[in-house]
């Protein structure tokens, strides 16, 4: 992919299914990952990142039917610096019509000691090796220093000066670690959109994790140096702490438009329920006061708040629920409900059923509504959860 033609534009690539699945009780079979891919498309993701072929058999399967059947996004799969690797992610993913391998080498110095025994000559060589036949199989190429942001700035411009003389396309920035700041974070982005020649004929990404909580702010900070593409995990799920949310990236950018003057391609109206689908499909909870998705993002509880919100709701309001798909909480389910309406909280909330899962959830729902007045989301995602568990 070569950087868009509107200066303006962020891609948003999807690292759910690899980054985010590494995560403990995130792991996912081969018809979760379709179903997540399928959403992300429908969310309208630049890029899914569907896993590291080379990892296992069902890795490798997972990418290489999501190559298949998912179109539009780049399908990317992952691959360390060597030619097994490198040939196992061109395999998987050579069915899509948008190919793109991801090649990864470490470069910090505590990394090039301790992990890989190289010096600094061996990691450019096998570097530009990586790049360069990742290129034999595919004309988009993402290459990543793996600890970018722990690597001395001078060495980073040369690995990555090097790997756009091979022909990658993507130079990715990974703070591996979570160890960056925004200051300094935004200061290595802006050395080497100073120092690298070529930098401005790829694309430059961004990849971070959230030891300290920072990921989302150090995500922001570099796309105001210039960086245009955000690697990033619904719920922000990930190793350790977790990766850049992709909810909340996009959120902040549309909703600062008037400070970073930034957009990207997200149907943001598919949030809420691509984040419900991962986490019915992981069982990983998305925690109450999560920015963006979480059950309290929009509750309001103290009374001057509310007092405010009836008079005008952006006193306190800076997002609306329904730009990112939260369904209406005035729209109460009752016994006098129908089917459409139900059908309709249903995938609002996340959930695939079939047309006989739908009809079984149905009676549920005509059975409980006799009981209690009020059907709430809870009571119809436990009727969902039960139906999908037992049939
Ligand atoms: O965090 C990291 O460095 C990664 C790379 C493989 C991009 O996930
Ligand atoms: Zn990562």
């Amino acid at each position: 992919m070569t950087p868009s033609t509107d200066p303006n534009r962020v891609l948003i690539f999807d690292t759910t299914l690899r980054d985010g699945e590494q995560s403990p009780g995130c792991s996912m079979n081969l018809n979760e990952k379709l179903e997540i891919a399928h959403a992300l498309k429908d969310l309208g993701v630049d890029v899914i990142e569907a896993g590291f072929p080379i990892a296992s058999p069902g890795d490798f399967e997972s990418v290489q039917e999501i190559a298949r059947q998912v179109h539009g996004p780049v399908i990317c799969g992952l691959a360390r610096c060597n030619p097994a690797d490198i040939d196992r992610a061109a395999e998987a993913v050579k069915e899509s019509s948008r190919p793109r391998v991801h090649v990864f080498l470490a470069t910090s110095a505590i990394h090039r000691e301790f992990k890989l025994r190289m010096t600094p000559e061996e990691v450019v060589r096998r570097a530009v090796e990586g790049v360069k036949r990742a290129k034999g199989y595919v004309d988009d190429v993402e290459f990543s220093p793996e600890d970018a942001a722990r690597t001395e700035l001078n060495f980073l411009s040369e690995v990555v000066e090097k790997a756009i003389e091979a022909g990658a396309t993507t130079l990715n920035i990974p703070d591996t670690v979570g160890y960056a700041v925004p200051t300094h974070y935004a200061n290595v982005i802006r050395h080497l959109k100073k120092t690298v020649r070529g930098i401005d004929d790829v694309v430059l990404s961004v990849h971070c994790h959230n030891d300290l909580g920072l990921a989302v702010a150090n995500t922001l900070a570099a796309l105001h140096e210039g960086a245009r593409q955000v690697e990033c995990t619904i719920n922000g799920i990930g190793e350790r702490a977790g990766n850049t949310a992709l909810e909340e990236v996009v959120m902040a950018l549309r909703t600062r438009q008037d400070f970073y003057g930034l957009t990207t391609g997200i149907n943001t109206r598919f949030l809420f329920s691509t984040s419900r689908k991962l986490s019915h499909v992981t069982g990983m909870q998305v925690q109450r006061n999560k920015a963006i998705v979480g059950q309290n993002a929009f509750a309001h509880e103290a009374g001057i708040h509310q007092d405010g919100m009836l008079k005008e709701r952006s006193t306190y309001e800076i997002m609306r629920p329904e730009d990112l798909g939260i369904p209406k909480t005035e729209l109460v389910l009752g016994k006098h409900s129908g089917r459409h309406a139900l059908r309709q909280r249903i995938v609002d909330l996340g959930y695939h059923l079939t047309d006989d899962q739908l009809n079984k959830v149905f009676d549920a729902f005509k059975a409980l509504a006799d009981r209690k007045k009020e059907v709430y989301d809870a009571d119809i995602e436990a009727l969902a959860e039960n139906q999908l568990h037992n049939s």
